[in-house]
């Protein structure tokens, strides 16, 4: 059996390493002036500079010998075909259709998947152009001034992530809110500040089953019921991403306002399906196109670039560089833009809960690092937080540092000191302050490496294709671990024993470890008997009998 440890290449990987790990970056550019333009490349607005990396040529070429004699041709062509890459739920992977702009069909289990996806890029198109007219009217004959999207996990991250860094495109009367934490008072702040009679929820949810999406979406439903009246029309003001239908219309959803998805997209690669529509309602239907059309042609990019000019593969053989060889246990994302905020905990969902594996595809136990943590927040901030710790502590830490070149109007001066801050600190990982730490021991020792990677502006277009090349680098870092990037059974187990507990908390709880035993105990004196009410209004509204209790959680 192939083990990928016991490679010529990995053997030789690790050879590597011993012979350069104490190599500093800056002779790479003393011994090579074309270092910088042969360490970059641009891909349709996207810039990349992977010069300040400690990684010699003879290192790059290895890794790209990695990626050649790994499954990743196959694995990349069976992706984007539609074959059964999510072997362990036996599912095709198919998040590049949805961005699919090519005229040809595409077939999953005999039939061709594109029909349906434009029919719902349709849908998306006639309700996003409805409410944002205001032809789309309220119970009260009133447009739409504020969405509510009620999601989370991937069905909140992209769309939240994606809406504020294109906050500038936003439909003037619309604002935006994302409610995604159980705890209540997340969606209390935000109920607190609407009008039923203007507001829009999204429930958000692929499975119309997380507990957290659910109960959040009751709790505005009640909050509709009770401040709109019991015979104000929840069909007006709510309306579902969801592949699950059935349960959408049972909360009281109109069946032709469930805009669907399919199985085969995984939650965390779903923002370019209808769980978009929070983006397409603020920037309009033609904008999420043209997000879209950016992801498209980093999926061209990714499909047919040679893998030393391919950016995904670089960026995903540099993490492998660093993760498996270098021993780096983290991986920095700071945004040098306060648009992207949230950048950094949509790329944590992305990597982590893809690449947080540690059985291969056979179920096998692998034997070397697989995904690292992925963390970080905007600069400049950052460097007036953590900043130190990268520059002197004992971790070794990658960054990408990511900006945007071009500045909005009237805050030029401060985008030039946003632009030359973020240079600076890559500088200065790298160059170090150059004095001898045997001379000065407080001084900096450099040699810490970091990508730049440059938008020509944040764009839909450039925001699209962005986030695909994230994407394409968790998967091509996937299939050379040979693990399963799609599933995501850790966050499966938590799910389930919630609602166990839950379910056990007054009867069975017994059977939980004595710890969640004593610590139950304490939680049930503040939740006496009951169950969770579901008020005659709410009953009214969706057919459901009516039960009195008290509300808990
Ligand atoms: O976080 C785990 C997860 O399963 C994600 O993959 C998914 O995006 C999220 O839960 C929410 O699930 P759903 O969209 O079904 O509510």
């Amino acid at each position: 059996m192939f083990q990928l440890t016991r490679s010529v290449t990995w053997q030789a990987l690790k050879r590597l390493h011993e012979q350069t790990a104490n190599d500093r970056i800056r002779d790479y550019f003393a011994a090579d002036s074309q270092r910088f333009d042969r360490m970059s490349l641009r891909v349709g607005g996207l810039f990349l500079d992977y010069s300040k990396h400690q990684l010699s040529d003879a290192v790059l070429d290895k890794l790209i010998e990695l990626a050649e004699h790994s499954a990743l041709v196959q694995r990349r062509a069976q992706m984007f075909s539609g074959d059964i890459i999510n072997v362990t739920e036996d599912r095709p992977v198919l998040h590049t259709a949805l961005r699919n702009l090519g005229k040809g069909p595409l077939m999953v289990d005999g039939q061709d998947v594109m029909p349906e996806i434009q029919s719902t890029r349709e849908q998306i198109r006639t309700f996003s152009e409805a409410v944002r007219s205001g032809e789309w009217k309220g119970y009260s004959g009133e447009r739409i001034k504020d969405v509510v999207n009620i999601g989370i996990g991937g069905s909140d991250l992209g769309p939240n992530m994606a809406s504020r860094a294109l906050l500038k495109y936003r439909h003037p009367e619309l604002s935006f809110h994302f409610v995604s934490n159980v705890d209540g008072t997340h969606i209390q702040k935000v109920l607190r500040r609407l009008d039923p009679a203007t507001t829009l929820f999204i429930v958000s949810t692929k499975t119309f089953s997380t507990q957290e999406t659910l109960l959040n979406a009751k709790t505005a439903r009640r909050w509709f019921l009770e401040n709109a009246g019991p015979d104000a029309d929840v069909g007006a003001h709510f309306v579902a991403a969801s592949t699950n239908k059935k349960a959408a219309t049972e909360f009281g959803i109109r069946e032709e306002n469930v805009f669907e998805f399919w199985a085969w997209v995984g939650g965390r690669y779903s923002m370019w399906s209808s769980i978009g529509l929070p983006i397409a309602l603020s920037i309009g239907y033609d904008g999420f196109m043209e997000m879209l059309e950016g992801a498209y042609e980093m999926d061209q990019h990714f499909l047919t670039a040679p893998f030393r000019e391919n950016m995904p593969v670089l960026m995903a053989l540099i993490g492998i560089w660093y993760i498996n060889f270098v021993g780096a246990e983290t991986q920095a994302i700071v945004p040098y833009d306060q648009a992207l905020h949230q950048l950094p905990a949509f790329l944590q969902q992305l990597d982590m809960e893809s690449n947080g594996k540690s059985v291969d595809i056979f179920g096998h136990p692998v034997d070397y690092k697989t995904g690292p943590i992925v963390w970080g927040q905007t600069g400049s901030n950052g460097q007036h937080a953590f900043f130190q710790l990268l520059h002197q502590g004992t971790r070794y830490v990658p960054i990408d540092f990511i900006a945007s070149l071009k500045p909005e109007p009237g805050v030029e001066e401060h985008h030039f000191a946003l632009l030359t801050n973020m240079l600076a600190q890559a500088n200065a990982f790298m160059e170090g302050s150059q004095q001898d730490s045997r001379l000065d021991p407080y001084s900096c020792p450099g040699n810490r490496p970091s990508s730049t990677l440059l938008l020509d502006e944040l764009t839909p277009r450039n925001l699209g294709a962005l986030i695909a090349l994230y994407e394409h680098k968790v998967f091509v870092q996937g299939v050379i671990w040979n693990i399963n990037s799609f599933d995501q059974w850790g966050v499966q187990l938590g799910k389930r024993i919630a609602g166990e507990i839950s379910e056990r908390i007054d009867t069975n709880a017994g059977d939980f470890d004595p710890s969640t035993q004593g610590l139950l105990a304490l939680v049930r004196e503040h939740f006496p008997r009951g169950e969770p009410t579901t008020t005659e209004a709410e009953a009214k509204a969706t057919g459901e009998k009516g039960r009195k209790g008290k509300e808990r959680g």
